[in-house]
């Protein structure tokens, strides 16, 4: 049980990461442009920034690079059992696909009339991980052989938790400006 809770944030780290570097480093020129959609609000939101995505994509591989060192070092094998190469695009599919949820989340929270950094309970905490599951899934032949049906499954039981209690603690730190 301890064994696949840890299994399983270890594996999605990649997944994981790309949030907080966003949150780290985001700010500026907005992904949207400033544009605002049909409906006359925005499409995205200024909380979608491109230095945002850009650094949490880069700081989601970088993370899963890191990662596969460790295991190296410590002699266990889960990103390491797979080529670097073929490694590092799965870390670049969990971390892409993690961010693209990140903004589709935050396109349909404007559609649906929901201001930027207001919370959506469920959709905030797992978008960013179904997307990164669906990524992964499509593009790599490898995600299904490390992600078993029980690691996916707790990385949806646990997400929610998970992203809660990180945002809290960015919150206290003063990263964010809202606890969620
Ligand atoms: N951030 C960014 N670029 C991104 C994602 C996040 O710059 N692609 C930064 C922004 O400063 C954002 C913060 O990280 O305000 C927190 O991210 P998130 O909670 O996802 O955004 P919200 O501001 O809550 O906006 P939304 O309501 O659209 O989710
Ligand atoms: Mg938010």
């Amino acid at each position: 049980m301890l064994e696949l809770l840890l299994t399983t944030i270890w594996l999605l780290l990649p997944a994981y990461t790309p949030n907080n570097f966003a949150v780290i480093f985001g700010g500026g020129m907005p992904i949207d442009l400033g544009k605002k959609f049909i409906d006359g609000k925005r499409v995205l939101g200024d909380g979608k920034t491109i230095r945002g995505f850009v650094f949490g994509v880069v700081g989601g591989v970088f993370c899963g690079v890191l990662q596969y060192h460790i295991e190296a070092i410590l002699g266990i094998r889960y990103f390491s059992g797979i080529d670097v190469n073929s490694a590092i695009f799965l870390f670049f599919l969990l971390s892409f696909g993690s961010l693209f949820g990140d903004v589709f989340g935050s396109f349909i929270k404007r559609r649906v009339g929901i201001e930027r950094g207001k919370s959506f309970p469920v959709f905030d905490q797992l978008t960013f991980l179904l997307f990164a599951y669906i990524f992964a899934y499509a593009f790599s032949p490898y995600f299904l052989t490390l992600f078993t049906k029980n690691v996916i499954l707790a990385g949806i039981l646990i997400t929610p938790a998970l992203h809660l209690g990180v945002n809290y603690i960015a919150y206290k730190l003063g990263l964010k400006d809202v606890p969620w």
